[in-house]
């Protein structure tokens, strides 16, 4: 469905909303790069005591925490609902029951003001996360996605214009930190925590796979390397070796890492890219990060990251997509509804 009202040189305000895992995130952005306020309710404590989002428990307390959240994104950024230009959520990918509680949300007030109502694609939102503190950055460039429902590298060719070159075959890249944490007894959520233990560990402590897809260049496959951690565990455990933490979490890490820096690289290097750019929360990765700055550098790319409170979940990045789907009059009606497996590209 498309709108009328197209912005001009006017301001555009967008009231954001993001549900879709286990932040009840609201933002209001100006323009598509200005945040004017970005509230994150992280529920990440509560899922921590079963080890992992439990998707029940994650849409009741989006329920309890939404009203509130949209009330102090509007309330920091000082402005009204009679301010917004649109009221923006994330309608997919995600938890089912998770999503329907922002899409909800967001309907009914677009219904009680009749502010505009966009859904956004949660990875478009991820993408468009660079775009917030990096106003000079423009398609055409390559981003690789890396969170914990997805493992993408794509080739961003416009505004809301995506072509994917390749994606996990398995487990995402933030799954397999998630799940390989679980194993060496680092707990949820395991990023965070094996980026800081490696920081003590040797990398090439214990040799693991890096995994190639014979007749995809640019896909990945996570869950070999998982295995060979478990495998590893296993033996060590078998022959009463006790496992160092540090150097089992460093040598898996740097085996995703080398094998997201090698795609990557490949693909700036195939599509004749300048820019490059990385969404998601793996992209806070210390690791990945300086690997990525270093290959960059020497190849003469520029190279993009959101900082991490905008790599992992958040609505300004939803607002940051909306903008660019505003000016092209995009809009949703009120049959707006969750869709769980969202395809990159879909309306
Ligand atoms: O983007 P995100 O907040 O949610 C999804 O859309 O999935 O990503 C969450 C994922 C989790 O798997 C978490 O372990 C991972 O991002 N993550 C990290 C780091 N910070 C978050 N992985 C590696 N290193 C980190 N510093
Ligand atoms: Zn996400």
């Amino acid at each position: 469905m498309h709108i009328e009202k197209t912005c001009g040189n006017e301001d555009v305000t967008i009231l954001a909303i993001e549900s879709s895992c286990d932040e009840t995130a609201a933002a209001v952005v100006r323009n598509g790069r200005q945040v004017l306020s970005n509230i994150i309710s992280s529920q990440i404590d509560l899922h921590t005591l079963y080890g992992g989002v439990v998707p029940e428990i994650a849409s009741r307390k989006h329920i309890e925490r939404i009203n509130q959240v949209i009330a102090e994104a509007l309330d920091t950024a000082g402005l009204v609902l009679k301010d917004m230009d649109a009221i923006a959520v994330t309608y997919g990918p995600g938890l089912v029951g998770a999503l329907l509680v922002g899409v909800s949300a967001a309907k009914a007030i677009s219904f009680a003001s009749g502010i505009p109502l966009i859904g956004v694609h949660h990875i478009e939102g991820h993408i468009s996360a660079n775009y917030i503190e990096n106003q000079e950055l423009e398609p055409p460039y390559v981003c690789l996605v890396v969170s914990g429902g997805h493992s993408h590298l794509v080739r961003v060719n416009d505004y809301g214009e995506y072509e994917i070159l390749g994606r996990t075959r398995d487990d995402a890249a933030g799954e397999a930190f998630d799940k390989v944490a679980r194993a060496i007894g680092l707990g949820y959520p395991g990023g965070p925590k094996i980026d800081k233990v490696s920081k003590e560990g040797n990398p090439e402590a214990v040799k693991f796979p890096r995994a190639k897809v014979a007749d995809a260049v640019y896909d990945f496959s996570f869950s070999g390397l998982k295995s060979a951690v478990l495998n590893y565990l296993n033996s060590c455990e078998m022959k009463g070796i006790e496992i160092c933490q540090a150097d089992v979490a460093a040598s898996f890490q740097k085996a995703v890492v080398d094998v997201l820096v090698d795609h990557s690289m490949q693909a700036i290097q195939e599509y004749g890219m300048n820019k490059f750019a990385i969404a998601g929360g793996v992209a806070s990765n210390s690791a990945l990060r300086s690997a990525l700055e270093t290959e960059c550098a020497r190849r003469g790319i520029r190279f993009y990251h959101p900082s991490p409170v905008l790599c992992t979940d958040n609505a300004a990045m939803i607002g940051a997509a909306a903008y660019y789907e505003y000016r092209k009059g995009v809009c949703h009606g009120y049959d707006l509804n969750a869709v769980p497996n969202l395809k990159l590209g879909d309306r």
